[in-house]
């Protein structure tokens, strides 16, 4: 399984790093503006061997990445604690536009993984551009978010994080949609865990909308939640999973991507599923889908 990171920040390596050590791949290629820190990622994941499942790790350009089974795209100019993550669009544009066709040049039967902010437009953006079919345009969206809520909510109600079905829909974004009818800890409702409390419950959801800026404001960035995401994504793909995630993918009835619980394969985003949600849900999530409509007009000029 060849996997091309375009973009070695610290999300990108932080992504090639994981995916190494959980065996998901055997061949590695990472590609950044700038080589040398390229060179230095790979040669860094590559002193990890003796201690690690086997791959190919090198640095490359983007003729590297031909007939990758996955490329994943991090570039781009990452978001300050207080900018809203769509400020970074006319930045990051241009760059992932020409990175999304030259992928596909080069790998046609890839599947695009995207992480770069404004997750949403830029996937879509990466959508347009590609040509690959909706399957195979894939952004990590509220999976991301998804990790979040449900480590917060293990927190707040002692249980564990892996036995909690709860998703965030809509936007990854400030108008994400944390759902929270029927959040179960393996089958029973939250609301007869012990301790339930719906304060709590409240105050979790807001926690994990400003969960990102709270990082970025401590330690300059998020890295080790989005990589363990992306990683899942990733995991569902390799191993032909059916794992059901909540990526970003283009919703044709909606006309825009956005993250909604999907299941994922070998083939990549094999089906959207409908989740029950409220009424009030169902609009937080319909006025997060009108916000990504609005910012996607202004892709226009990158198409
Ligand atoms: C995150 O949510 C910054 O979008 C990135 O961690």
């Amino acid at each position: 399984m060849k996997i091309s990171v375009v973009g070695c920040g610290k999300v990108g390596s932080a992504v090639a790093y994981t995916a190494l050590l959980k065996g998901l791949t055997d061949d590695i290629v990472l590609v950044d503006a700038s080589c040398d820190k390229a060179r230095g990622e790979a040669l860094d994941i590559l002193q990890c061997r003796a201690f690690a499942p086997q791959a190919k790790v090198r640095q490359g350009e983007m003729p590297d990445t031909a007939g990758s089974d996955i490329v994943i795209i991090t570039a781009g100019i990452p978001r300050k604690a207080d900018e809203p993550r769509v400020l970074l669009l006319s930045r990051n544009a241009a760059l992932i536009g020409d990175i999304a066709r030259k992928a596909v040049q080069y790998s046609p039967n890839c599947i695009l993984f995207m992480i770069t902010n404004p997750l949403d437009v830029m996937t879509q953006l990466a959508f347009k551009v590609s040509g690959l079919p909706r399957e195979r345009v894939i952004g990590m969206g509220t999976v991301l978010d998804t990790s979040r809520y449900r480590s917060c909510l293990a927190r707040d109600f002692g249980a564990d994080a892996r036995d909690i079905d709860a998703y965030v829909i809509g936007e990854h974004g400030e108008t994400m949609v944390p759902v929270t009818t029927g959040i179960n800890v393996r089958g029973i409702p939250l609301e007869q865990w012990p301790g339930f409390c719906p304060e709590t419950l409240e105050r979790t959801v807001k926690e994990v909308i400003a969960a990102s800026g709270q990082v970025i404001a401590l330690k300059g960035g998020t890295v080790f939640a989005p990589a363990a995401s992306a990683c899942a994504v990733l995991e569902a793909l390799v191993r032909d999973s059916n794992a059901v995630l909540p990526v970003c993918t283009f919703q044709e009835d909606l006309g825009v991507c956005v993250s909604l619980p999907t299941i994922v394969n070998r083939a990549g985003a094999k089906q959207v599923l409908s989740l029950p949600i409220s009424a009030d849900e169902a609009s937080r999530f319909a006025k997060s889908v009108d916000n990504i409509r609005t910012y996607v007009k202004d892709l226009a000029e990158y198409l």
